[in-house]
């Protein structure tokens, strides 16, 4: 069976599957207090989301990224967690992980270990109890330490995500990598994305990582590391702590030429690009037939539709969302 390559040469290896697009918490820069979320009965069931997972591993992708929304806030989620998890005790899958807010880490932690997850991603942007409860809206931060607490326990690499925003964890830069360098945790900071109307303008907050580099070379060493991920982000290595810092800069500039991934939503919808509307459907081959060369087909077609890049912009004169759906659809 052949693998998957753009019409840019790029191999595709790399899932991301946003298995709800709902969330228990709900930041400022990702949704709005009063969200629309897909309705119900569009959602692909977990056994249907998993035959779209072992359609794309047939095609040679060797990681999958579940994402939200909040994945573990999904009803049963830990049914397709581990049915994943078996392909990677078979060796097809060379890594499963997953994008969490941490809030239900505590109860789950244990689980994720035993299905074959060894490094989560867990969002975070600020340490200060009250900023946290006020950039969440409804999260509280002693939740997300003690699923972090079980996470190192259980043996979970953990990797933290901040959003660098202006006026709000500008002044927590350097208490963030020094609590993850404590907890011996990575760091990645991420740039506002226009994406998805919220109840404000994010350039109000925007706050370019260029700026918050420069100030973290004033109280630490960063040193450049061949660690590649494939991935959008830009790793240094913080002498002082020896764990790694990123930073994720789409506005600021281009990663798209070693892109690897796509995107999956829980209505089915294949996002070849982030920030690009084009998607294919493939809800509809999946629910045709109960084999899968139609929905092979499909996934061959859309990669073939791969774009070259996206093209964000976040300025004054433009403060629209470049794409209309949330992050919480495609899952980031
Ligand atoms: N811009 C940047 N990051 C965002 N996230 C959610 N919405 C946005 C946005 N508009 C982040 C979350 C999480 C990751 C999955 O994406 O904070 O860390
Ligand atoms: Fe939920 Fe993550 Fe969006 Fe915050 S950023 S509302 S935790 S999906």
């Amino acid at each position: 069976m052949s693998g998957l390559v753009d019409p840019f040469g790029r191999e595709v290896t790399y899932l991301r599957v946003s298995v709800t697009d709902r969330c228990n918490f709900r930041c400022h820069y990702c949704m709005a207090e009063d969200m629309n979320f897909l309705p119900k009965p569009d959602l692909l069931s977990l056994e249907e989301l998993d035959r779209i997972c072992r359609a794309f591993i047939r095609r040679g992708v060797d990681k999958i990224r579940l994402t939200g929304g909040e994945p573990l806030v999904r009803r049963n989620i830990m049914s397709l967690i581990r049915s994943l998890g078996n392909h990677i005790a078979s060796g097809k899958l060379k890594e499963l992980t997953l994008t969490t807010n941490g809030s239900q880490l505590a109860k789950y932690a244990e689980e994720l270990y035993e299905c074959g997850i060894r490094r989560i991603n867990v969002s975070l942007d600020s340490l200060d109890e009250k900023k946290f409860s006020s950039i969440t809206r409804w999260g509280k931060l002693a939740d997300v330490l003690k699923g972090l607490d079980e996470a190192k326990k259980v043996g979970l690499k953990v990797k933290i995500n901040a959003v660098a925003l202006k006026e709000f964890n500008d002044d927590e830069v350097d208490s963030l990598i020094e609590w993850c360098g404590q907890e011996s945790f990575d760091l990645t900071f991420i740039e506002t994305m226009p994406m998805g109307e919220v109840d404000e303008d994010r350039t109000d907050h925007y706050l370019p990582l260029s700026i918050v580099r420069e100030k973290i070379e004033n109280s630490w060493t960063l040193e450049s590391t061949f660690y590649q991920t494939g991935g959008p982000a830009d790793y240094l290595t913080v002498k002082e702590t020896g764990k790694r810092i990123g930073f994720i800069t789409p506005l600021s500039h281009n990663f798209c030429e070693s892109c690897n991934r796509v995107r999956l939503t829980c209505t089915g919808q294949l996002f070849m690009c982030l920030g690009q509307d084009d998607w294919k459907d493939l809800r509809t081959p999946l629910r045709l037939s109960e084999g899968d060369d139609k929905l092979l087909e499909a996934i061959d077609e859309a990669i073939s539709r791969k774009p070259k890049g996206h093209d964000f912009v976040i300025d004054r004169s433009n403060s629209k969302p470049i794409v209309s759906r949330h992050m919480s659809v495609t899952g980031g």
